[in-house]
């Protein structure tokens, strides 16, 4: 409570300015994008995006109306579903701007303002219109990915790509920093078990992609617990195609056989067919689904050593 009151204190002396990390707010808001709030003057204005704290994250989600006891309704614009009710003392602030490559978007002009007066009314008379718009969104950003780097695409790219290397994670900070440009937090891997690793792709200097292998927290869940799973491979949008997944996949596995690993999991969204194609062609079998994703396993070693 200190620690939000502190917060709320300083937004309301300062203002905030912090990063962007999710989706939540697409295509208002980009991670990377740097989101400036204000302090909120009055009460809230329909439409409004604003600041409230979540455990140690900063959220900046539109206000879609009031309850009937007072608390403020909020949603992520590319969210299916509200955020809890919220009280008005715990808003920190009114997105008001956003940094992107250098510029500077006010929000109260051009597709923002656009976005703060059509979504509430949308939301409230035509949900299921935003829910189909959002499907069909992710669909042709699905599709637009298979294009991008279809087989002659993949080809042609390989031929004019500069090289790569793969290794195992030496610098923390750099991995952090690709993280939260994909628009994770960047302390997903920060700590990792004994046994866990990450693997990384660079050109040059700059990290290019990455897989982890985890025992992560949600197997718990499912009593699959104990196995290595190959964790969130991602290969930057520019550099995908390259053949850098593939490497970096092919690089854990050999880690793991290396250090006699007998078997290895991957859980993977049914939509997703390059990621399953790329599994299956280094021998991943499915085993079925978990929490709407098909489950891969992949026996390395019968015998501690072998490989
Ligand atoms: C899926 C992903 C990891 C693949 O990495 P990549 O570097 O783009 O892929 P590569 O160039 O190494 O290709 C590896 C294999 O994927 C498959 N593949 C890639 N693009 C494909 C496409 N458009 N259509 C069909 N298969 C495709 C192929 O089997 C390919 O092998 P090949 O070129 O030798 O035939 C990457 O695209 C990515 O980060 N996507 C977004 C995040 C994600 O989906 N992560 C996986 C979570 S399980």
């Amino acid at each position: 409570v200190n620690r939000h009151q502190a917060a709320f204190r300083l937004a309301a002396e300062h203002g905030l300015r912090f990063a962007s990390r999710g989706r939540s707010m697409w295509p208002l808001l980009r991670p990377g994008d740097l989101t400036i709030a204000e302090p909120l003057t009055g009460a809230p204005r329909e439409g409004d995006v604003l600041v409230y704290r979540k455990g140690t994250y900063l959220i900046a989600h539109r206000f879609i109306g009031l309850l009937s006891d007072g608390r403020l309704r909020l949603h992520g614009d590319f969210l299916l579903d509200e955020d809890p009710p919220l009280a008005p003392t715990d808003v920190l602030g009114r997105v008001v701007a956003i940094e992107r490559d250098g510029r500077r978007i006010s929000l109260d002009s051009g597709l923002p303002r656009v976005l703060a007066f059509a979504l509430p009314p949308l939301r409230r008379h035509a949900p299921r219109f935003l829910r189909s718009a959002r499907a069909a969104l992710s669909r042709a950003a699905n599709r637009f990915d298979h294009i991008h780097t279809a087989a002659p695409v993949r080809a042609l790219l390989r031929k004019l790509a500069p090289p790569f290397t793969v290794g195992l994670a030496d610098d923390a900070a750099a991995l952090r920093a690709y993280h939260v440009a994909l628009g994770g937090s960047g302390n997903e891997y920060a700590a990792l078990e004994p046994g866990e690793f990450t693997v990384v792709a660079k050109i040059g200097d700059r990290i290019a992609g990455c897989t982890h292998v985890l025992d992560p927290p949600w197997t718990r869940a499912a009593n699959l617990a104990g196995d290595l799973w190959i964790h969130d491979t991602q290969v930057g949008r520019r550099y995908q195609g390259l053949g850098i997944g593939r490497a970096v996949t092919e690089f854990a596995l050999a880690e793991l056989r290396r250090r006699g690993i007998g078997r290895v999991r991957v859980a993977i969204r049914p939509e997703n067919r390059r990621s399953q194609l790329l599994h299956e062609s280094v021998g991943f079998v499915s085993i079925g689904l978990l929490g709407g994703h098909q489950l891969y396993e992949l026996a390395l070693a019968r015998q501690k050593g072998l490989g």
